[in-house]
């Protein structure tokens, strides 16, 4: 098993009117072959700009200013326009929030499949690609007549199905799924979140699964990252990150949602917002809002440190 993906001091800025966001600011993160990484932190800490950034998706004016995104050692960053096209047409797939936004409402599900393929796969004719259409239907638990219809004529959930089917008809071999379920109900939640599991399996994906929901992460991540004001608090195995968090930001929000910890007295809510990316506090970016705060926590960045498996950003860990 090797590391499909090893993004080294990524650093990306929106320039606004009003001065720069710092939306990623210097972050590290490996993904092994065939794990589900599970990339968490509250809203505005930059997950999707991190997501977006591994398929050079940024909106204007988000800019790559610094670091490397090697995918199986290959410089994203530095890829020409039709190399980074390729990527997202087969290797790498991206699942988004609302499916409904994704899939072109004037087309029959069976037209959206075949048209990617027959433009990717050279050679293919139209009743392969069908055929491989309806393959991939049953592989996602659906009927593979409802081929035929229309995306509006779904379900909300069988939506978000079809998508996951339409980044994987290319066999990529990473999957950046962000929120995907948000815009589910909690049973259709728990559904795809099984499929995702299956289908992980199915085609060999490594995973990068991007939410702010602690639950979601638990059912599926091998390992876990936790995001802080555009920073990474720590990284490390999903079980050892519940067990025994070791960032004060980490804990916090572990303590925050209520039946991870059976035994938690009272649900404890983090004191303080989170910082202004276009003003950064000096020093660790959470320091305003840790109970732990010392003085050196408020002049100097954190080191990364390695704690067995794990690598947390926190003076405290010194
Ligand atoms: N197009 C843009 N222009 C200016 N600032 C932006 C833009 N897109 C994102 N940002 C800023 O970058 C920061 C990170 O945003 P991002 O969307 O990556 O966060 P997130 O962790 O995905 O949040 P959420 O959980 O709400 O999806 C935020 O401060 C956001 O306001
Ligand atoms: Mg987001």
């Amino acid at each position: 098993m090797g590391t499909i993906l090893d993004i080294q001091d990524l650093t990306v800025h929106f320039p606004i009117s009003i001065g720069t966001v710092r939306a990623v600011e210097g972050v590290n993160l490996k993904l092994e072959e065939g794990e589900v990484m599970g990339l968490v932190g509250e809203s505005g800490c930059g997950k999707s700009t991190l997501g977006f950034s591994i398929l050079r998706l940024l909106r204007p004016p988000g800019e790559i200013v610094g670091g490397k995104i090697l995918y199986h050692g290959e410089d994203i960053v530095q890829m020409t326009t039709e190399e980074i096209l390729a990527l997202r047409g087969g290797r790498i797939a991206m699942i988004f929030q609302d499916p409904l936004t994704s899939l072109n409402p004037l087309f029959r599900i069976d037209a959206q499949f075949t048209e990617t393929l027959l433009t990717h796969e050279k050679g293919l004719d139209r009743k392969s690609a069908f055929g491989r259409a309806e393959g991939m239907l049953e592989s996602l638990g659906i009927s593979p007549e409802r081929l035929l219809e229309y995306p509006h004529q779904m379900s909300g959930g069988m939506r978000q199905r079809i998508m996951i089917g339409m980044g994987l008809i290319l066999n990529p071999d990473l999957l950046i799924a962000d929120e995907p379920t948000t815009s589910l109900d909690v049973i259709v939640e728990a559904q795809f979140l099984d499929l995702l599991n299956d289908l992980r399996k199915q085609f060999s994906l490594t995973i990068l699964l991007i939410t702010h929901n602690l639950g979601n992460v638990a059912q599926l991540a091998d390992r876990i990252t936790v995001m802080y004001g555009g920073t990474i608090a720590e990284t490390g195995p999903a079980g050892d990150i519940f067990e025994d968090p070791l960032h004060p930001y980490t804990q916090g929000l572990l303590a925050s949602i209520p039946n991870i910890k059976l035994d938690q007295p009272k649900l404890i809510t983090m004191p303080g917002s989170p910082p202004d990316l276009v003003n950064p506090p000096p020093g660790c970016v959470f320091h305003p809002r840790c109970p732990h705060v010392m003085e050196i926590c408020q002049s100097d960045k954190p080191d990364v440190l390695q704690k067995g498996g794990r690598l947390v950003a926190c003076w405290l860990q010194r």
